[in-house]
Protein backbone atom coordinates (compact mmCIF):
# COMPACT_ATOMS: atom_id res chain seq x y z
CA UNK A 1 0.00 0.00 0.00
CA UNK A 2 2.80 2.30 1.27
CA UNK A 3 4.48 2.00 -1.99
CA UNK A 4 1.62 2.60 -3.85
CA UNK A 5 1.04 6.00 -2.71
CA UNK A 6 5.00 6.72 -3.09
CA UNK A 7 4.50 5.91 -6.63
CA UNK A 8 1.45 8.54 -7.18
CA UNK A 9 3.29 10.87 -5.40
CA UNK A 10 6.37 10.72 -7.79
CA UNK A 11 4.03 10.68 -10.43
CA UNK A 12 2.35 13.61 -9.43
CA UNK A 13 5.51 15.64 -8.98
CA UNK A 14 6.91 14.28 -11.52
CA UNK A 15 4.00 15.37 -14.00
CA UNK A 16 3.25 18.64 -12.63
CA UNK A 17 7.15 19.58 -13.13
CA UNK A 18 7.01 18.26 -16.69
CA UNK A 19 3.59 20.10 -17.16
CA UNK A 20 5.32 23.27 -16.05
CA UNK A 21 8.11 23.77 -18.08
CA UNK A 22 6.27 22.32 -21.01
CA UNK A 23 3.74 25.20 -20.44
CA UNK A 24 6.15 28.00 -20.73
CA UNK A 25 7.81 26.72 -23.95
CA UNK A 26 4.97 26.60 -25.48
CA UNK A 27 3.80 30.34 -24.41
CA UNK A 28 7.39 31.24 -25.91
CA UNK A 29 6.26 29.71 -29.48
CA UNK A 30 2.84 31.17 -28.96
CA UNK A 31 3.63 34.39 -28.85
CA UNK A 32 6.36 33.92 -31.42
CA UNK A 33 9.45 34.74 -29.50
CA UNK A 34 10.55 32.13 -31.56
CA UNK A 35 10.90 34.40 -34.87
CA UNK A 36 13.80 35.80 -33.17
CA UNK A 37 14.96 33.26 -30.56
CA UNK A 38 15.89 30.12 -30.73
CA UNK A 39 17.11 28.19 -26.78
CA UNK A 40 18.75 25.13 -27.71
CA UNK A 41 19.12 24.06 -24.50
CA UNK A 42 15.34 23.34 -24.13
CA UNK A 43 15.07 22.04 -27.80
CA UNK A 44 13.39 25.44 -29.03
CA UNK A 45 14.48 25.95 -32.31
CA UNK A 46 14.84 29.40 -34.37
CA UNK A 47 11.24 29.95 -36.83
CA UNK A 48 11.66 32.93 -38.46
CA UNK A 49 8.45 32.18 -39.89
CA UNK A 50 6.99 35.04 -42.96
CA UNK A 51 8.91 38.38 -41.97
CA UNK A 52 5.90 40.75 -40.14
CA UNK A 53 5.83 44.42 -41.92
CA UNK A 54 7.60 45.91 -39.24
CA UNK A 55 10.82 43.83 -38.85
CA UNK A 56 14.39 44.67 -39.87
CA UNK A 57 14.95 42.79 -43.17
CA UNK A 58 19.02 42.63 -41.96
CA UNK A 59 18.34 41.47 -38.41
CA UNK A 60 18.28 37.57 -39.27
CA UNK A 61 20.47 36.15 -36.67
CA UNK A 62 18.63 34.21 -33.84
CA UNK A 63 19.43 35.50 -30.29
CA UNK A 64 20.16 32.25 -28.22
CA UNK A 65 18.34 32.50 -24.87
CA UNK A 66 19.84 29.14 -23.34
CA UNK A 67 21.69 30.73 -20.64
CA UNK A 68 19.88 34.10 -20.37
CA UNK A 69 19.33 33.16 -17.18
CA UNK A 70 23.48 33.07 -16.01
CA UNK A 71 23.27 36.76 -17.02
CA UNK A 72 20.18 38.11 -16.05
CA UNK A 73 17.29 37.39 -13.77
CA UNK A 74 13.39 37.37 -13.48
CA UNK A 75 13.14 40.97 -12.75
CA UNK A 76 15.10 42.19 -15.53
CA UNK A 77 13.05 40.12 -17.74
CA UNK A 78 10.20 41.39 -17.03
CA UNK A 79 11.45 45.04 -17.48
CA UNK A 80 12.57 44.30 -20.83
CA UNK A 81 9.61 42.95 -21.44
CA UNK A 82 7.47 45.90 -21.03
CA UNK A 83 10.35 48.10 -22.90
CA UNK A 84 11.17 49.95 -19.35
CA UNK A 85 14.60 48.81 -19.63
CA UNK A 86 17.71 47.79 -22.09
CA UNK A 87 18.90 44.85 -23.19
CA UNK A 88 22.21 43.90 -20.81
CA UNK A 89 24.18 43.35 -23.64
CA UNK A 90 23.77 46.33 -25.51
CA UNK A 91 22.10 49.74 -25.57
CA UNK A 92 18.87 48.80 -27.23
CA UNK A 93 15.30 47.99 -25.45
CA UNK A 94 13.28 44.90 -26.82
CA UNK A 95 11.91 45.14 -30.24
CA UNK A 96 8.22 44.05 -29.74
CA UNK A 97 6.38 44.96 -27.09
CA UNK A 98 4.85 41.78 -25.19
CA UNK A 99 1.50 41.01 -26.06
CA UNK A 100 0.24 38.13 -23.72
CA UNK A 101 -0.75 38.26 -19.91
CA UNK A 102 0.62 39.27 -17.13
CA UNK A 103 1.04 35.78 -15.96
CA UNK A 104 2.12 34.68 -19.27
CA UNK A 105 4.45 37.19 -18.89
CA UNK A 106 5.93 36.10 -15.18
CA UNK A 107 5.99 32.09 -16.15
CA UNK A 108 8.41 33.16 -19.40
CA UNK A 109 10.76 35.43 -16.83
CA UNK A 110 10.61 32.76 -14.40
CA UNK A 111 11.64 29.72 -16.93
CA UNK A 112 14.15 32.07 -19.38
CA UNK A 113 16.00 33.21 -15.46
CA UNK A 114 16.68 29.48 -14.88
CA UNK A 115 17.97 29.12 -17.68
CA UNK A 116 21.54 28.75 -16.98
C1 LIG B 1 11.47 40.81 -33.67
C2 LIG B 1 12.45 39.98 -33.02
C3 LIG B 1 12.21 39.55 -31.56
C4 LIG B 1 11.09 38.93 -31.04
C5 LIG B 1 9.80 38.56 -31.74
C6 LIG B 1 11.40 38.66 -29.66
N1 LIG B 1 12.67 39.11 -29.35
FE1 LIG B 1 13.63 38.93 -27.55
N2 LIG B 1 15.27 39.89 -28.33
C7 LIG B 1 15.42 40.28 -29.64
C8 LIG B 1 16.77 40.82 -29.83
C9 LIG B 1 17.35 41.34 -31.13
C10 LIG B 1 17.41 40.74 -28.55
C11 LIG B 1 18.83 41.18 -28.19
C12 LIG B 1 18.82 42.55 -27.62
C13 LIG B 1 18.74 43.57 -28.70
O1 LIG B 1 19.70 43.66 -29.47
O2 LIG B 1 17.70 44.25 -28.82
C14 LIG B 1 16.44 40.15 -27.65
C15 LIG B 1 16.71 39.88 -26.32
C16 LIG B 1 15.86 39.18 -25.48
C17 LIG B 1 16.17 38.85 -24.09
C18 LIG B 1 17.49 39.18 -23.37
C19 LIG B 1 17.42 40.48 -22.58
C20 LIG B 1 18.77 40.92 -22.09
O3 LIG B 1 18.84 41.77 -21.20
O4 LIG B 1 19.79 40.43 -22.59
C21 LIG B 1 15.09 38.18 -23.60
C22 LIG B 1 14.93 37.60 -22.19
C23 LIG B 1 14.10 38.11 -24.65
N3 LIG B 1 14.58 38.74 -25.78
C24 LIG B 1 12.87 37.48 -24.53
C25 LIG B 1 11.90 37.45 -25.53
C26 LIG B 1 10.58 36.86 -25.35
C27 LIG B 1 10.08 36.19 -24.08
C28 LIG B 1 9.92 37.03 -26.54
C29 LIG B 1 8.49 36.65 -26.87
C30 LIG B 1 7.45 37.26 -26.03
C31 LIG B 1 10.82 37.71 -27.45
N4 LIG B 1 12.02 37.95 -26.80
C32 LIG B 1 10.53 38.06 -28.78
C33 LIG B 1 14.49 40.18 -30.65
C34 LIG B 1 13.20 39.65 -30.50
Amino acid sequence: MMRWIMMALVACFGVTFTVKAGDSSEIFKALSCDKCHSIEAAGIAFNPGEPDEDDDEEEKEPVDLSKIGASVDAAHIIKFLDREVKSHENEKKHKKKFKGTDEEKQMLADWLASLK
